[in-house]
């Protein structure tokens, strides 16, 4: 059984603002604002649907939903936009009559959203198949590039139309969609140059800079970063809830769905980005000759970047903005531009390129979506147009904005009525006439063709002379100056004269929306909409195919000296078509209304909804509406619904449903004033009288209710009953079946298991038998292979002791002939054998032991002391002998291989073990360090060449060594170098030799006992060299330098050798006093590192660490 439902039900509020009841404004908004806090944004008036946008995403738009509202009647279910839309396309699919849908309202207060919501519902409902759902896509997805293009940000919305909208959309007699037809109306171009604080400019300039990828920006010659661009406004740049990234995939896929191709969306992306580069192009001014200042381009890089992009000659372009040339009948007079009007030129050119772009796209996207068969169609049409708007600063596109709602509200209200009077009439019943708002007056102030303010305007722009914003409204300020709904403070009108809300350069208009304060500022100049005939040239020859569309006016051949229409002319024309247009179709209207200025949920300003429901004049319409009838309803629902009240009509009325609603009424003794019967419907006067039917269907739904739950009760438990009763037979069978399934089932596997057991029997049994009688077999066969091989061993034995007798024979009878003849000879060979044996054995022996030290003798090296063990105790003497002439035979092998300079260096070692050995705690380390002499490769570093020079000896030692401060003990770095005649020392970084000694004048040197390198080297008394006394140093390489001077000492024939003293405590002359060099023993510290410290004027105390 199908479910009716009606508005009626679980009413929140009052769903028909018709039925208010008592009807004031304060109920009005009382009731909208109860239905918006239990979220629902939808009321209605008549077939006017009121929506309140709700800020949020509610779940009201589920498919679930489209099929609820789908093929069911307007008032059936709770109010809802799919409502509107089903009716809307049921009455085009059966009725044949082209439909449109305007929605209204101000700037945010959902129309946009309201027209995807009808489309999507639309296609939802419509026919189904390929070729169909093709159309479908496409209709839908040319949504998301328009809204790039055209849509933007603003204060009041986020995602603002600004442009407006008007799609028809095509259907064939079955109501499948074949195609659309999309009008777009006067893009706010201005916003492309500049953006006022808190808004951005059109979202596809930000969507490419976020989305496109690191390739495609590259190609387009683009940076990431918004703010390089002059003409992206940022302080509103990132928009929280808007994702342009993926915004920017979704216009992407979108233009492909929609049919455009690689190419083009190339194109088309090349002139957004291009509309960046000529926002950052800069001019500066430039002197010439006759005083006059003329614009040039102030950096060329972007010019140059633009012009790679589209394809125009650099010079082409920088001349239009530098040059501009008028053309008069046959005379070319070419002027320079100042920057300002090269900024001008720029700036028009940008918004130029942008708006033919956007109509291009629109053009574009039409021939994707045109229907491709030529055959009749029905049209519905959906207007989504920019709404209301009320600025603070308002200007040219406010003003146009706003007269296209004024006409929409003139045509509102026309429709509105008309609709309701053809209904009276069509239905038979008498219509009285309402009062209402006309605001025909507005429309006629603004587009009348004598004295209209749009008409002023061209009319000012066309002029000959001086031409400014203020000469525009000078002359409004003539003309309009009696209208009522025009305000002007230089108006002959003394009532403004005083008035400071009006500024002098502004006029207000009253709108049936309120009053709207215009600034004349750039009225002029935007309704002229100039572009200089060069910058047009300047694009027309770009080696760019869609650049080139876009300005057919700069083509050469075809010079046209008309000026172009005028940008208030265009539109005054297209909003005419428009409403020419809507006038042939079926209106429903959605009335938008924005509960707060907040863009916030929940949130509802009693204030601006209150204004927004007088100046979009719903109180008359409902007015308007209750006038006549509060309600009207069809004979089929009506009587369908109330059926019950009457027992006539209950539960079924067999005559025409028109006569059972009278038997119902009479029988309810509803008053014949309160109804009148219409052709197909009913027409209650008061709202009361249909509350009062409502409540009687309340009640008695109630008792029918009890009714239907009392049958439905005893019919369920019967149904139980019987279904258990089936079922109880049903699992008795089944459980029989299984019982004798299961039985069945253990006899056969209990017989097949004593089957097998008797049978395993049998078979064991069997198998014994056969084994018994096959090992008797075999028992015989053994027996006799025994048998025979007794009597075989028995023989073979026989065999074998004749043959060991007759061989004792053969042996006995030889030994017994040797013993014979060794008898008779053993006095021949006592006399020579013993010697010859002797002899022989022994020269075996050594000849073996010869042998034997061959193949293991030890290795060549000397220290090896290895030698092969003694294998007699005669050899001992030889053996000894030999392992020394061995040993001298390989050390003289390895003193072959020494050169001199190895030999000096070991004769050196050998000398220093002789000086130090067990003697100074430093030497054992010195013994595995080769003497290197030169440690400064002195002669092959060019930084001691002239150290080098200053010698004139070979150099035997240079290394860095410690001279020891006779003050402090602290050490300073010094070049020590040794000769053969003396030694030097000199400064480390300069290389300037401090002091060079005579080696005769050195007597000897001390050092420690200790791992220390300290060593004070000791002058001979009265020598030259003493007079500043004796040197104390320290070097790492003490061990080598003393050894290397004592050596010296030792080959030098005129003096003699030097002494070394190796002790703990030395004298050491400096100057005239004797110091004492104490070297002491330290626990470590510090980093085991020696310090030498002078503790008195005798003392220098060294402490060396003990080592661990
Ligand atoms: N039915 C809805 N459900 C949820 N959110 C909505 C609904 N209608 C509108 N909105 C929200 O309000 C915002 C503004 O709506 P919309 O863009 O449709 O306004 P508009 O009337 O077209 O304004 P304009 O005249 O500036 O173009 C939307 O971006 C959306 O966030
Ligand atoms: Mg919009």
């Amino acid at each position: 059984m199908e479910v009716k439902t009606s508005l009626l039900d679980n009413m929140i509020g009052v769903g028909d603002m018709v039925l208010l009841e008592p009807l004031s404004e304060d109920s009005f908004l009382g009731n909208l604002k109860k239905r918006f806090d239990h979220s629902e944004i939808y009321t209605y008036i008549g077939s006017v649907v009121i929506s309140m946008n709700p800020y949020r995403s509610l779940p009201i738009y589920t498919p679930e939903k489209v099929e609820e509202y789908r093929n069911r009647n307007f008032y059936e279910l709770s109010p809802h936009i799919y409502a509107l839309a089903d009716e809307a396309y049921r009455s085009l699919r059966d009725q044949d009559k082209d439909q449109c849908i305007l929605i209204t309202g101000e700037s945010g207060a959902g129309k946009t959203e309201a027209s995807k919501l009808v489309m999507s519902y639309v296609a939802a409902v419509c026919g189904k198949g390929h070729e169909v759902n093709k159309v479908k896509e496409q209709l839908l997805q040319s949504n998301p590039v328009l809204e790039a293009f055209g849509n933007a940000k603003t204060v009041r919305n986020d995602n603002s139309s600004r442009f407006g909208k008007y799609m028809d959309i095509e259907f064939d007699f079955k109501g499948d969609p074949l195609g659309g037809v999309i009008s777009n109306y006067l893009l706010e171009k201005s916003r492309v140059v500049k953006q006022p604080r808190g808004e951005r400019n059109f979202h596809v300039f930000y969507q490419l800079l976020s989305g496109a990828s690191d390739d495609t920006l590259r190609k387009l010659k683009l940076d990431r970063d918004f703010s390089k661009y002059n003409y992206l406004s940022l302080d509103s740049a990132a928009v929280s809830g808007l994702d342009d990234a993926a915004n920017f995939r979704t216009v992407r896929n979108a233009m492909q769905i929609v049919g455009f191709m690689e190419d083009e969306v190339q194109s088309v992306l090349e002139l957004v980005a291009a509309v960046l580069k000529l926002g950052n192009i800069e001019f500066k001014p430039e002197s010439r000759c006759n005083g006059t200042d003329e614009s040039r381009v102030k950096d060329k890089n972007d010019l140059k970047e633009m012009c790679e992009l589209l394809g125009i000659e650099q010079s082409v372009l920088e001349r239009a903005f530098s040059y501009r040339t008028v053309e008069a009948k046959m005379e070319k007079v070419s002027t320079t531009l100042n920057v300002a009007q090269a900024y001008y030129a720029r700036d028009a050119l940008a918004k130029n390129l942008y708006s033919r772009l956007f109509s291009w796209l629109v053009t574009r996207i039409n021939e994707s979506i045109q229907a491709q068969t030529k055959a009749r169609h029905k049209v519905m049409g959906v207007l989504d147009i920019y709404g209301f708007e009320i600025f603070e600063d308002n200007s040219f596109e406010q003003f146009i904005i706003n007269y296209c709602n004024e006409k929409l509200q003139q045509i509102f209200i026309e429709l509105t009525l008309r609709e309701e009077q053809e209904e009276y009439v069509r239905e038979g019943i008498e219509w009285t006439n309402i009062e209402y708002f006309n605001n025909a007056i507005i429309c006629d102030l603004i587009e009348n063709n004598q004295n209209g303010i749009l008409a002023m305007l061209d009319e000012e722009c066309l002029r000959p002379g001086t031409v400014t914003d203020e000469t525009f409204l000078d002359k409004l300020n003539t003309i309009c100056a009696d209208h009522q709904h025009f305000e002007s403070r230089l108006n002959k009108n003394s009532k403004f004269l005083n008035d400071h809300s009006l500024p002098h350069n502004c006029f207000r208009i009253q709108h049936y929306a309120g009053k709207v304060l215009y600034r004349v500022e750039g009225f002029v100049d935007k309704n002229n909409d100039l572009l200089y005939r060069d910058l047009s040239q300047a694009m027309y020859k770009a080696n760019h195919s869609l650049i080139k569309q876009l300005f057919p006016e700069g083509n050469p051949a075809k010079v046209n000296l008309k000026r172009p229409l005028t940008a208030g002319f265009q539109f005054r024309a297209s909003v005419g078509t428009l409403m020419r247009n809507l006038q042939t179709k079926n209106p429903n209207y959605i009335r938008c209304i924005k509960p707060n200025d907040k863009k916030a949920s929940h949130i509802f300003t009693d204030s601006l909804v209150r204004h927004q429901v007088r100046y979009l004049g719903l109180m008359e319409n409902v007015r308007v509406r209750r006038a006549g009838y509060a309600f009207r309803q069809p004979y089929e629902p009506c009587l369908e619904r109330y059926k019950m009240l009457c027992k006539r009509t209950w539960p079924h009325w067999k005559g025409p449903a028109r006569e059972g609603v009278e038997v119902l009424m009479a029988d309810l003794q509803i008053p014949t004033e309160e109804i009148s019967y219409g052709r197909s419907k009913i027409f209650i006067r008061n709202p009361r009288t249909l509350f009062f039917l409502e409540e009687k269907r309340k009640q008695c739904l109630q008792d029918l209710a009890t009714l239907i739950q009392k049958i439905y009760r005893g019919w369920k438990c019967r149904t139980h009953f019987l279904l258990m009763k089936k079922s109880q037979i049903v699992v008795a069978a089944w459980y029989r079946r299984y019982a004798q399934q299961k039985k069945y089932r253990n006899i056969k596997s209990a017989t097949t298991m004593v089957q097998s057991y008797t049978r395993g029997w049998q078979a064991r049994k069997l198998l014994r038998e056969l084994k018994h009688q096959k090992r008797c077999e075999e028992a015989v066969t053994t027996i006799a292979a025994f048998w025979h091989g007794t009597q075989a061993r028995l023989e073979l034995r026989r065999l074998k002791q004749e043959v060991r007798n007759k061989h004792a024979v053969t042996v006995i009878w030889a030994y017994w002939q040797g013993t014979k003849v060794r008898r008779e000879y053993r006095k021949f060979f006592r006399a020579n054998a013993g010697k010859k044996i002797y002899d022989f054995t022994i020269q075996r022996i050594i000849q073996k032991y010869f042998l034997g030290l061959k193949s293991s003798m030890p290795s060549m090296s000397p220290i090896d002391r290895k030698w092969p063990a003694r294998p007699y105790g005669f050899l001992d003497g030889v053996h000894t002998e030999l392992r020394k002439i061995f040993h001298h035979w390989r050390c003289k092998k390895y003193r072959d291989q020494f050169t001199e300079e190895k030999k000096a260096v070991y004769e050196e070692k050998l000398e220093a073990s002789e000086i130090f050995k067990d003697k100074k705690a430093l030497y054992p380390n010195s013994v595995s360090q080769p003497f290197k002499g030169d440690y400064l490769e002195i002669s092959k570093n060019p930084k001691y060449q002239k150290l080098n020079s200053a010698v004139d000896e070979k150099v035997l030692l240079a290394d860095v060594v410690n001279k020891i401060n006779r003050a402090n003990g602290k050490g300073t770095p010094r070049i020590f170098l040794l000769t053969k005649k003396n030694f030097v020392l000199a400064d480390q970084k300069t290389g300037q030799v401090k002091a060079s000694i005579p080696l005769p004048d050195v007597t000897s040197v001390s050092v420690s006992t200790q791992k220390d390198g300290f060593f004070a080297l000791k002058l001979k008394e009265g020598s030259a060299s003493a007079v500043k006394g004796d040197f104390l140093l320290s070097s790492e390489h003490l061990i080598e330098i003393i050894t290397k001077l004592h050596r010296i000492g030792a080959t030098a024939a005129d003096r003699e050798k030097l002494k070394v003293d190796i002790s703990d405590e030395f004298l050491v002359q400096f100057k005239q006093d004797k110091v004492c060099v104490k070297f002491i023993q330290s626990s470590p510290k510090n980093g085991n590192s020696i310090s030498c410290k002078r503790k008195n004027n005798r003392l220098l105390e060294v402490s060396v660490p003990t080592s661990p």
